[in-house]
């Protein structure tokens, strides 16, 4: 997928790197019961018209990370460490001020809720017209009508032309959400931030936003960073993955290097709880045992040792993010185990997963 000139970044970049760069990222916050590192050491690029997927089970640090990237983690009890580079320029200095034209006009971000992130008391259409002209205020008011109903347009609303005066609280679930979505693109960023977009959606609805998000994707050379603990989600869209564990990214590759070739055992253990409909669920495959760590106490050494079946002694020192596969540099995991003890390991009856831990 290639970026349209349209598209094209708002400020000319340094030049051939990626949209995004995120280097080093760690946010850690001071809570009464002390530090929680919620990101640490997250690094990653995105190229322009790519959806790359961030998934992980609740409390791994989606949210963090990607608040950060536009600058909504800045707090007195946050600390914020690395760099976030968009086409060139580092985000991570920016004055609120400065911040302020990077949301909405290069990065835009919708989420799970969007009653929370629309204002009840005033029609979708003055929301989106409202969004458009704080950014310009040479757009005339009918212009940005017309602006504001071609977008509902654009993300498949019906009736735009009348739905436009239409307040949030009359549209369904999907509707709202496809409005968000609207909202997000008014002001054409080069990048959408979706965080967990269809969690509070039934399955056919989460279907249709999902197949939106692709066609925008495609059609507008949007790249988007799709957050969601489901990688059910993550099948229908992503072109690359960010496994992330803890506050860590323990692997990430394509989507064929992480439905097809998953190194690490956490992964495997996403995969092997995926509701397959062509397959009962091997009885040895259980949901991953265990709970997610308290990011306040993280288990010395690989954090996911406490609910690992395959833990060996190794496992007492911390793994890197590293390319364990000889002919991959690109795909990479947190995970001692030797490529082919993997390939051995992660096989459950005839499928991939993670088996129930032992003794
Ligand atoms: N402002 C904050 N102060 C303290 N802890 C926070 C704050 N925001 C998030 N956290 C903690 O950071 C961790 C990661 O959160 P989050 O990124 O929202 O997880 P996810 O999106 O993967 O479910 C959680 O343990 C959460 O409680
Ligand atoms: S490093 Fe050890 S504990 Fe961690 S996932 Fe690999 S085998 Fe399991
Ligand atoms: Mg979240």
């Amino acid at each position: 997928m290639s970026a349209t000139p349209e598209t094209a970044p708002v400020s000319p970049g340094t030049g051939g790197g990626p949209l995004l760069e995120v280097d080093g990222l760690r946010v850690g916050f001071a809570t009464e019961d002390g530090r929680v590192q919620a990101v640490d050491g997250v690094d990653f690029q995105l190229e322009p018209g790519e959806v790359l997927a961030i998934v992980g089970e609740s409390g791994s640090g989606k949210s963090v990370t990607a608040q950060t990237l536009i600058g909504l983690t800045r707090s007195p009890n946050s600390h914020i460490e690395g760099s976030v580079k968009l086409n060139g320029e580092e985000l991570t200095t920016l004055s609120e001020a400065q911040l302020q034209k990077v949301r909405g006009r290069q990065i835009a971000m919708i989420f799970q809720d969007p009653m929370t992130s629309m204002n009840p008391v005033y029609t979708v259409g003055r929301q989106i017209i409202e969004a458009i002209r704080a950014h310009d205020s040479k757009v005339g008011k009918r212009d940005a009508h017309r602006q504001a109903i071609e977008l509902l347009e654009a993300v498949g609303i019906p009736d735009a032309d009348r739905r436009v005066d239409a307040y949030p609280h009359e549209f369904s679930g999907g509707m709202r959400q496809r409005a968000m979505i609207a909202m997000g693109l008014a002001l054409e960023p080069s990048i959408l931030i979706a965080d967990e977009p269809t969690t509070a959606l039934d399955v056919t609805i989460q279907a249709q936003i999902l197949d939106l998000i692709q066609d925008l994707n495609r059609s507008r050379g949007l790249a988007t960073i799709l957050i969601t603990h489901d990688l059910g989600v993550v099948a229908e869209v992503a072109d690359r993955v960010l496994v992330m564990y803890g506050g860590k990214v323990v692997e990430r590759g394509t989507l064929t290097d992480i439905f097809y070739d998953p190194q690490h055992p956490y992964t495997w253990g996403l995969l092997g709880s995926l509701t397959r409909l062509d397959q009962p669920r091997p009885h040895r495959l259980p949901q991953i045992s265990g709970a997610p760590p308290s990011l306040l106490n993280l288990p010395s050494g690989c954090a996911f040792r406490p609910r690992c079946p395959h833990e060996f002694g190794k496992c007492k020192e911390v793994p890197g993010l590293e390319a364990r596969l000889p002919e991959d540099p690109n795909h990479r995991d947190r995970c001692w185990l030797t490529a082919e003890q993997k390939r051995r390991l992660r096989e459950v009856e005839g499928r991939i997963g993670l088996e129930e831990p032992r003794g």
